[in-house]
């Protein structure tokens, strides 16, 4: 066949996905005022997270940016407070490789607020082929992405008590329905491939099961978000080789992080979703209802997951 003939294909083929996917992007339509609300994003200096944190500061709320970079989240909310005129935007500092700065971050969460009505489970590394252990002894993707924002979450289930009708939302993603291997009882054992974020994700959509059988719903609820794919930082181990070609792809067929944020976004805000509570969202809409073994998977996940990042006693009063 003619070459040129392959590439005419190849651009008509890309030309009709790329309609496709703009004539499918779904927008977070809730009005929904947050005014008097507290909302607490992790990773929000960029991509999904900065525009998540962007939209709450819109709708009027106090919008705490966890991050780990002081300079990149001072950037985040100056850019944010100037963009809105919403003046009630604050960086905290949160390294979730960390359980100590985890923990240290909650103390400060505490003193600094007395109620908390939405937190989003948001940052997370796509360490591919880089089996770093933290300090904790955890390969690093799994700990940023799983066990820090369990930790992170359960030692916030308090203070967001205190407020009725709170949120939780776990950022997941696609890589999740295609995770493959997970064994509950060999978390630890991950070696750092892409399979391995996928776990990771797959972790977060049973943490957010499990979180809302154990969540008095009255009080808190909690779901989990994919995006879907997104043009994001997230993609910059890149080979140096296919760069250019990753880019226009990424540009081309993927989602803006404000589009990507839309998702998460509306678990957040939208009416009259607490009976869908525990489940998992992908373009403003649930998708299937988790089964019987997610939900078995799903408690023994927990408890294992409690020991790894060593909840005390009287820490564990979600049971
Ligand atoms: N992009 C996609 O296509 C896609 C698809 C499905 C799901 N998701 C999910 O969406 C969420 C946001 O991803 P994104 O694409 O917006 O990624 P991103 O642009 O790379 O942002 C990730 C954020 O996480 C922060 N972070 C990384 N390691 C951290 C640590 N140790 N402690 C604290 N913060 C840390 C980053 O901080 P620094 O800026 O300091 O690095 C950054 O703010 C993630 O949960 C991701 O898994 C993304």
């Amino acid at each position: 066949m003619n070459i040129l003939f392959i590439i005419f294909i190849l651009i008509i083929s890309s030309i009709i996905i790329k309609i496709y996917l703009r004539l499918t992007i779904v927008k977070c339509n809730s009005q929904m005022c947050l005014i008097g609300k507290t909302a607490l994003i992790t990773g929000a200096n960029t991509g999904i997270g900065y525009e998540i944190a962007l939209d709450f500061a819109k709708r009027g709320a106090r919008v705490i940016l966890a991050c780990r970079n002081e300079q990149k989240a001072n950037e985040a909310c100056r850019k944010i407070i100037n963009g809105t005129g919403n003046e009630n935007v604050v960086v905290k500092l949160i390294d979730l490789s960390s359980f100590a700065s985890v923990r240290a971050f909650v103390e400060d969460v505490k003193k600094s607020e007395d109620h908390l009505n939405i937190l989003v489970n948001n940052a997370a590394v796509l360490e591919v082929g880089l089996n770093s252990l933290t300090e904790d002894g955890n390969l690093l993707v799994m700990q940023v992405n799983y066990f820090s924002p369990f930790l992170l979450t359960v030692l916030l289930t308090d203070l967001m008590r205190k407020s009725k009708s709170s949120r939780i939302i776990n950022l997941t993603s696609v890589m999740a329905r295609v995770a493959h291997g997970f064994n509950v009882n060999k978390m630890g054992n991950a070696v750092g491939t892409l399979n391995d974020y996928g776990i990771t994700k797959l972790c977060m959509i049973l943490f957010t099961i499990e979180l809302a059988r154990r969540l008095d719903e009255r009080e808190i609820t909690t779901y989990s978000a994919d995006p879907g794919l997104v043009n994001t930082e997230i993609f910059k181990q890149t080979p140096s080789n296919m760069h250019n070609l990753a880019k226009f792809f990424k540009r081309f067929f993927f989602k803006t992080p404000e589009e990507g944020a839309q998702t998460p976004i509306y678990c957040s805000v939208a009416k009259g979703i607490e009976k869908f509570n525990g489940e998992n969202f992908v373009d403003c809409q649930k998708i299937k209802r988790y089964t019987i073994v997610e939900r078995q998977q799903s408690k023994q996940c927990w408890d294992i997951t409690e020991k790894i990042v060593s909840l005390k006693p009287n820490e564990i009063y979600l049971s």
